[in-house]
C-alpha cells in the first residue's frame, strides 16, 4: 500500500477575479502535491471555493446577480484558473454544494452535543473584508480618525443574537498541542506569534450571523447562519466524504499539510484544530502560511490598477517561467516582489542560459556525433563520478527542503548540480574531442544525459510542460519518471528525438 498524502490549498473568496497571490498559494501547494507522487505517494490534492458570507453577498449585489448565480460564475473563473496554471488537483471543492451543507450540519451537531455552542449575544466590531471580529485592542486609527482592521480592513459595530463557540475552554489543550506538534505550523517564526496569542487570552468564538441570509443554516435554529469561517474551514474534512465513515477519502483525514496565506494563519491554526478537537476529530499535522506579493514593490489593489491576472502574466512570461519565478524569488514564508526585470533576468539566465543551453548543448552534440542514439556509459572519471554523484543527491535534497516548503532551496540544490554540468561541459569540451578520442566524447555526452535526466526528473513538479519535454528528448519513458526509476539507468544506443530549445530567451518588445 502506498503511503498517503492529503494536501490543500485555502478556497478562495469568490467576490472577484483571481489574481497572482490566489495563484501563487495554490503553485506552492501544487508543487507539492506533484512532488509526492513522484515520490510514490498516493496524493490527495483539494482545492476549491469560499463562497458564503457577507463579502461574497455584497459583491454579488454590487454585480446586480443573485448570491448563487454570481458565485456559479466566479467560481468557474476560479476553476478555470486552476487548470491554465497547471493546478494538478484531485477535487475542486464549492461550499455551496450539498456535500458540505451536510458536513457543516453535522460538524455543527457534533461540536453542540460535545456541549461546546451556547446561544448569546455578539457586540463588537466585524471587518467584513477580512469576515473576521476583532476586540477593540486590536484595532488601528486611520489618518482620517475612524478605526480599522489591523489588516486595515474597514471595521463595523455589529450587535446581533449569536451562536458561541467555546473557545475560552481550548486554550489549555492548543498549548499543550502545539508543545507536542512542535512542526504543526511553519515557518517557525510564525508558530511563536501563535503560541503567544493563545497564550494571551482566548475569547469565545461568535459562529452563527442572524442580520444577512448567505450561509448555511444552523441547525435547528434557521434564523441563524453559520459563521463563513466555521463553514469555509470545514471544506477540508467535506472533501474526504464526512460524516460518512465509509466514503472511499475518509482515511486520507487528517491532512498531512494545508497551504495558507500569513492572514489567515490564526483561522488554521486556532480555531480550526479547536473546532475538530471539540467535534472529535482528528487535527490536521501541519499548516504552513507563505508571505505576501507586492508588484514593483507597492500593494496590490484595485484603486492603484496593478493587480496581476495570472493568466496574463502566463500569456506574457510563459507557465513554467512563471511557476519557477514565483517559487524561486523569496523564501516561501517571507514577502516578495514581483517586477518584470527580476521576472526576464530569470527567466533569461537561469533557465535559458543555464540549464536550457546545457540541454541543447549536450542533445545537439548527441545527436550531430552519436547518430542521435543515447551513448553508452564509460569507466567513470574522478570528474564523471563528481558530477554523477552530486545529481544522484538530489532527490533526497529535495525532498528533505520541500518537506520544510523551502522551494527556494530546493531550487537552489538543483541549480548547483546545473551549474556544475555547466563547469564540466566547458571543461571537457566533448565538441574537441569528437576528432581526438570519440569514445571518451561520448561517455562525456552519456554523463551528462544522465546528470540532466535527474534534474529534469526532479524539477517536474515545478515546471512540468518543460521538463517533461526534456525528459522525452532524453529518451526517458514515460513510466520511468518517478524518483524511484532513477535508481535504473537507460540503456545505451535509444535513438532520441531530434532536439529542440526547452525555455526560448525574453525578449522585449519594442515600445
Ligand atoms: N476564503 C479564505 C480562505 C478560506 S480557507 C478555509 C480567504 N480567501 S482569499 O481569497 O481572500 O485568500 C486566499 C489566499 O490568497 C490566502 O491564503 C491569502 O494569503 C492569499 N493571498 C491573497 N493576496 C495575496 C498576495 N498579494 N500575495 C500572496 N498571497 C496572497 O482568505
Amino acid at each position: 500500500m502506498k503511503p498517503t498524502f492529503y494536501i490543500t490549498t485555502p478556497i478562495y473568496y469568490v467576490n472577484g477575479a483571481p489574481h497572482i497571490g490566489h495563484a501563487y498559494t495554490s503553485i506552492a501547494s501544487d508543487v507539492l502535491a506533484r512532488f509526492k507522487r513522484l515520490d510514490g505517494y498516493d496524493v490527495f490534492f483539494l482545492t476549491g471555493t469560499d463562497e458564503h458570507g457577507q463579502k461574497v453577498e455584497k459583491a454579488a449585489a454590487a454585480a446586480g446577480l443573485d448570491p448563487q448565480r454570481f458565485t456559479d460564475q466566479i467560481a468557474a473563473d476560479f476553476r478555470d484558473m486552476a487548470e491554465k496554471m497547471g493546478i494538478s488537483f484531485d477535487d475542486f471543492i464549492r461550499t455551496t454544494e450539498d456535500r458540505h451543507k451536510v458536513s457543516c450540519a453535522e460538524l455543527w451537531r457534533r461540536i453542540a452535543a460535545a456541549d461546546q455552542i451556547y446561544l448569546g449575544h455578539y457586540e463588537g466590531w466585524y471587518a467584513v473584508r477580512d469576515e473576521a471580529f476583532y476586540d477593540e485592542g486590536e484595532l488601528v486609527t486611520r489618518p482620517d480618525g475612524s478605526k480599522a482592521a489591523p489588516s486595515g480592513a474597514p471595521v463595523e459595530w455589529v450587535r446581533e443574537p449569536s451562536y458561541f463557540f467555546r473557545l475560552s475552554a481550548w486554550q489549555d489543550r492548543l498549548l499543550r498541542f502545539y508543545d507536542e506538534n512542535p512542526d504543526f505550523i511553519a515557518p517557525p517564526g510564525r508558530r511563536n506569534e501563535v503560541v503567544s496569542f493563545v497564550r494571551s487570552g482566548l475569547r469565545d468564538l461568535s459562529v452563527s450571523r442572524t442580520s444577512f441570509r448567505w450561509g448555511i443554516p444552523v441547525p435547528g435554529d434557521p434564523a441563524h447562519v453559520m459563521y463563513v469561517w466555521l463553514d469555509a474551514l470545514t471544506n477540508y474534512v467535506t472533501a474526504c466524504g464526512f460524516p460518512d465513515p465509509a466514503a472511499p477519502r475518509w482515511h486520507f483525514w487528517p491532512a498531512d499539510l494545508h497551504v495558507i496565506g500569513k492572514d489567515i494563519l490564526r483561522f488554521h491554526a486556532v480555531y480550526w484544530p479547536a473546532f475538530l478537537m471539540a467535534a472529535g476529530l482528528p487535527v490536521p499535522k501541519r499548516v504552513t502560511s507563505n508571505g505576501w506579493w507586492t508588484v514593483e514593490g507597492e500593494k496590490m489593489s484595485k484603486s492603484l490598477g496593478n493587480v496581476i491576472a495570472p493568466r496574463e502574466l502566463v500569456a506574457t512570461y510563459g507557465l513554467d517561467q512563471v511557476r519557477y519565478f514565483l517559487l524561486r524569488e523569496k523564501p516561501f514564508g517571507g514577502d516578495g516582489t514581483l517586477s518584470h526585470q527580476a521576472l526576464v533576468t530569470r527567466i533569461n539566465v537561469e533557465l535559458a542560459n543555464d540549464l536550457g543551453n546545457l540541454a541543447q548543448r549536450t542533445l545537439a552534440l548527441i545527436a550531430r556525433n552519436c547518430e542521435g542514439k543515447l551513448p553508452e556509459r564509460g569507466a567513470p572519471t574522478a570528474e564523471d563520478a563528481a558530477l554523477l554523484d552530486a545529481s544522484a543527491a538530489l532527490p533526497a535534497l529535495l525532498r528533505e527542503r520541500l518537506d520544510r516548503q523551502a522551494f527556494h532551496e530546493a531550487l537552489d540544490e538543483a541549480w548547483k548540480v546545473i551549474r556544475a554540468a555547466n563547469a564540466y561541459i566547458d571543461h571537457q569540451a566533448p565538441w574537441a574531442l569528437r576528432k581526438t578520442d570519440p569514445a571518451r566524447m561520448a561517455a562525456v555526452l552519456r554523463v551528462l544525459a544522465d546528470a540532466l535526466r535527474v534534474v529534469a526528473t526532479v524539477l517536474q513538479p515545478f515546471m512540468p510542460g518543460s521538463m517533461a519535454s526534456m525528459l522525452d528528448q532524453l529518451g526517458v519513458p514515460a513510466d520511468a519518471r518517478m524518483l524511484a526509476a532513477l535508481a535504473q539507468p537507460l540503456p545505451g544506443g535509444i535513438a532520441l528525438p531530434a532536439p529542440s530549445g526547452v525555455f526560448p530567451r525574453y525578449v522585449e518588445q519594442a515600445a
